[in-house]
């Protein structure tokens, strides 16, 4: 019987832009997915928006819109992304529809019916000014270790500890500025601490549904002890409200896995396939998700869980992998790394140099992978342009001009034949595995054999000698009916130019079993066209220059979202506590200097009487660093050290600032630095 099998990508947040790094999973799993359609599989891939929880509920009331909007429109964003980067889903929805909303609350009965749902008061943080409860992204204050100010609720960046909400000293709600207070509520829970989930998972995470990574970090979570899992949060929230359980909505990430349900569902509904042949406890199909390493728990834990006890299925793998770094670092937005998937397209970079280049760094492992644009250029134009265009171009002009196009039968030196007969089992074998890596490996191996044939035969060559004309058909026959086996093997790589290949050896589609079959003799090819363009390094640049605009006006434009958040709130004011906090010094500038390749930062020093502070400010447009020396301004003196691309920012300079003009603010004649200003 030919295998059934369901796909999905994890959902991304309906709250921000997919990136290069989000595409690491979805090209991951079209690749994987287009070469099971191509073994002519039944395969369905689905994925949705995630679109509950409290920050898109907040980002819709800074954006004054209803959170239904805003998931709408960025539902439209992220489809055009994944088009744009060839990404095939079969469903595309979003979390907050009625298909997921009814099997979460099947699944919740399901539960509750099986004993594991449980209600305890529980006390957390209150935003009393916002009236709701604050996550703990959302609480702020000096970490209890080393006192570093504006931390988060749950971890220190500075020294690394890890603490709750309530450890914050001096904790503020980063919603509304307020000092948070505790208040108790009833919360639900999965009691993932009952016997039976524990000897379920126990069984389950070591039945070869997980890497063996995933398997080791499983264990030491299964050793260490589950706790129950509070899947309830208190209105105001974006979600599904529990039923039975006026103002209690579903914890996102109750309904998020559902959601995979649901998308499949209504692609049911579309194709008129049985849901149940995918769901059902018994169900004979494959079911694969595809995750980040960083959502590991979730799915090989929660949802499995959730699964067994309302009666369904289990996924068949979990297949996790690395995270994104760029340019050896972790993607970052005041790096400028943080590059979305839009502006990738809008600067006219080719996606498929995208997908090729992290299908040749992908494996069956969970390691980050490093995008390196020098390495990105160079592979690219070596492999594709260099390797496997040349073929097709040096050889199909000789085919449509000299023979009409009509193709003589190939006539491969034994060697060659010997390896390309092998190549389907074994690149299928490292698709399957999804060690893309191995297999694209493999496949510039035969395109290396391809084009040493090619030199070797010299078409150039023989095409200037009216004694050759057999020979120069044969070559050219050959090299094309290669050229095509090339074509095939990438095709769930490059999906485009795969296309396009077909055309010009006009041929409707690409089978997996068509290998074993050669390009007959008489078949007629189309002209030659272009296939595929080289990369430019200045590309790059200007793709890397472009987000980091992008970033500086992004930090503004959330900046701006908070200031708005805040107004929004009841007689927005702060107390003089707050403004009190901010540590206003005068400072002299005693140097100011250029940083090679920042394009709107200057170095500064800054004297402030009893220590001096290095400050790197946006005001390069403005001033000239010798216009600066010696003058007098005016710094925020404690805001906590920030890491930059150029060293260590120890404060902040005040200026008045427009899209028209930079003015940086300086005392009256006669301060002093080291004054504070109140
Ligand atoms: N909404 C959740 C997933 C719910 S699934 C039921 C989520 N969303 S996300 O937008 O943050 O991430 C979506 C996927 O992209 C996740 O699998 C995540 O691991 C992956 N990636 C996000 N950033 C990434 C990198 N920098 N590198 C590689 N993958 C990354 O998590
Ligand atoms: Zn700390």
């Amino acid at each position: 019987m030919s295998r059934k099998i369901l796909v999905t990508s994890a959902l991304p947040y309906a709250n921000g832009s997919i990136h290069l790094g989000h595409l690491v999973e979805y090209i991951q799993t079209d690749i994987w997915v287009r070469f099971q359609k191509m073994q002519g599989r039944e395969c369905y891939y689905v994925c949705a928006d995630d679109t509950h929880g409290t920050p898109v509920m907040l980002r819709a009331q800074a954006e004054g819109i209803a959170p239904e909007q805003l998931i709408a429109r960025v539902h439209g964003e992220h489809l055009r992304d994944f088009q744009g980067f060839h990404v095939a889903f079969d469903n595309y929805d979003s979390t907050h529809s009625e298909e997921t909303r009814r099997y979460a609350e099947s699944i919740y009965a399901e539960l509750k019916r099986a004993g594991l749902i449980d209600q305890r008061e529980i006390e957390q943080l209150y935003d009393p000014a916002k009236k709701m409860f604050l996550p703990d992204r959302f609480v702020k204050g000096e970490c209890p270790k080393c006192r570093a100010r504006d931390q988060y609720g749950d971890s220190c960046e500075v020294c690394g500890s890890a603490y709750t909400p309530s450890d914050l000293i001096n904790p503020y709600s980063v919603v509304s500025g307020a000092v948070p207070i505790k208040k108790k509520s009833e919360h639900y829970f999965f009691k993932l601490s009952d016997p039976r989930c524990r000897e379920f998972l126990q069984a389950w995470t070591r039945a070869g549904t997980l890497q063996p990574e995933a398997a080791n970090k499983l264990d030491e979570w299964l050793t260490s002890g589950l706790s129950d899992w509070d899947i309830s949060r208190d209105a105001p929230y974006f979600g599904f409200e529990i039923p039975g359980a006026p103002g209690k909505f579903f914890y996102v990430w109750l309904d998020a896995p559902v959601g995979y349900m649901g998308s499949f569902k209504n692609l049911c509904d579309r194709l008129q396939l049985d849901f149940d042949e995918f769901w059902h406890a018994d169900a004979g199909t494959e079911l694969y998700h595809f995750i980040g390493k960083d959502i590991l728990y979730f799915h090989a834990l929660f949802w499995p869980a959730m699964l067994e006890f309302s009666g369904y299925r289990k996924p068949t793998q979990i297949f996790a992998h690395g995270f994104l770094t760029v340019n050896g670092e972790k993607m970052s937005k005041s790096r400028g790394t943080f590059i979305t998937a839009e502006s990738y397209l809008k600067q006219g970079l080719n996606p498929e140099w995208l997908r090729y280049y992290y299908a040749a760094k992908l494996n069956g492992s969970m390691e980050d992978i490093d995008l390196n644009f020098d390495d990105f250029v160079a592979r690219v134009n070596s492999d594709l342009v260099g390797k496997y265009v040349n073929i097709a171009s040096r050889c199909a002009g000789f085919l449509t001009k000299r023979f009409g196009g009509v193709l003589a039968a190939p006539e491969l030196p034994a060697d060659i034949e010997n390896a390309f007969a092998a190549a389907p089992e074994e690149v299928a074998g490292y698709y399957e595995k999804r060690e893309f890596g191995k297999a694209l490996r493999k496949i510039m191996h035969l395109a290396d054999l391809a084009n040493q044939y090619v030199d070797a035969n010299k078409p150039w060559g023989l095409a200037k000698d009216p004694t050759q004309e057999k020979l120069l058909h044969a070559v050219c026959s050959t090299a094309l009916a290669l050229f095509r086996d090339l074509t095939l093997y990438l095709a769930p790589v490059l999906p485009q130019t795969a296309a396009r290949a077909c055309q010009l050896l006009n041929l409707d589609d690409l089978r997996w079993d068509d290998a074993s079959k050669r390009l007959p003799a008489g078949h007629r090819i189309k002209p030659y066209e272009h296939l595929m363009t080289r990369v430019d390094q200045k590309q790059i640049t200007a793709l890397l220059d472009a987000n980091r605009e992008n970033m500086q006006t992004a930090s503004a434009a959330a900046a701006s979202a908070v200031a708005r958040e805040i107004a929004a709130v009841d007689g927005a004011t702060i107390g003089i506590d707050d403004f009190t906090k901010i540590d206003l010094r005068v400072a002299r500038i005693i140097s100011a200097e250029h940083i090679e390749k920042a394009d709107k930062l200057l170095k500064l020093t800054l004297d402030l009487g009893d220590q001096q502070r290095t400050v790197f400010a946006g005001i390069k447009s403005a001033y000239r660093p010798e216009q600066l020396v010696g003058r007098l301004t005016v710094m925020v003196a404690n805001l906590a050290p920030r890491k930059m691309k150029f060293g260590v920012s120890e404060g902040m300079v005040l200026a008045a600032a427009d899209d028209e003009g930079i003015y940086l603010m300086s005392p009256d004649d006669g301060a002093r630095p080291g004054m504070r200003v109140k």
